[in-house]
C-alpha cells in the first residue's frame, strides 16, 4: 500500500502527530507545502481548527489534490475545545471527488495553557497504533 503523510501546524502540535503516524506507516511526515505528486492509496493529512474552522491553506491544498492520485484521505489532528475538523476537510475532499476514510484520529491539543503538554506521549502512541490499524 503506498502511503503518504501531509501535515499543517502553527504551533507543532500537528507535526509531532504527523511524525507519529509517519514512522508508525514508514512515510516522511511533510508540510503540505509538499505536493503530492505520486499516486498514494492513502493520505493522511493532519490539520487542526483555528478560530472555528481549518486554515485556508488546508482546504487550498485538499482543493489541490488530484484524485486520480489519491485513492482516499485518513483525518487526523488536535483542537483545544472542538472535537474534530472532519467535516470540514470532508467538505472539501468530495469537491475534488477523494473519499474519506470514516475512521479518524483525534486528540487534544494544547493552546494557550490549555491542555498542557498535548499531545502527550500517550496521543502519540495512540496516533501511531491508528495509522497501523489504518494501513494494515
Ligand atoms: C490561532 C489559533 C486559533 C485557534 N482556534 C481554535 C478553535 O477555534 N477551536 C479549537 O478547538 N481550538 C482552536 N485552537 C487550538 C488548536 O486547534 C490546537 O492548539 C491545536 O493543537 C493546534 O495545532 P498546531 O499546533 O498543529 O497548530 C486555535 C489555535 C490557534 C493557534
Amino acid at each position: 500500500m503506498k502511503v503518504a503523510v501531509r501535515y499543517y501546524t502553527k504551533t507543532g502540535n500537528t507535526r509531532r502527530l504527523a511524525e507519529a503516524v509517519a514512522e508508525a506507516v514508514g512515510a516522511k511526515a511533510l508540510p503540505i507545502s509538499t505536493p503530492v505528486t505520486e499516486p498514494v492509496d492513502v493520505l493522511f493529512l493532519g490539520n487542526s481548527y483555528y478560530a472555528f474552522s481549518i486554515d485556508p491553506e488546508v482546504r487550498d491544498f485538499v482543493r489541490s489534490l488530484d484524485k486520480s492520485k489519491v485513492g482516499r484521505i485518513v483525518n487526523f489532528g488536535s483542537a483545544a475545545m472542538l472535537n474534530s475538523t472532519y467535516k470540514k476537510v470532508k467538505a472539501e475532499a468530495d469537491r475534488v471527488g477523494i473519499p474519506m476514510d470514516e475512521r479518524e484520529f483525534h486528540c487534544k491539543g494544547e493552546f494557550k495553557g490549555i491542555h498542557k503538554g498535548r499531545p502527550n506521549e500517550e496521543d502519540l502512541q495512540a496516533a501511531a497504533e491508528f495509522a497501523r490499524n489504518i494501513i494494515k
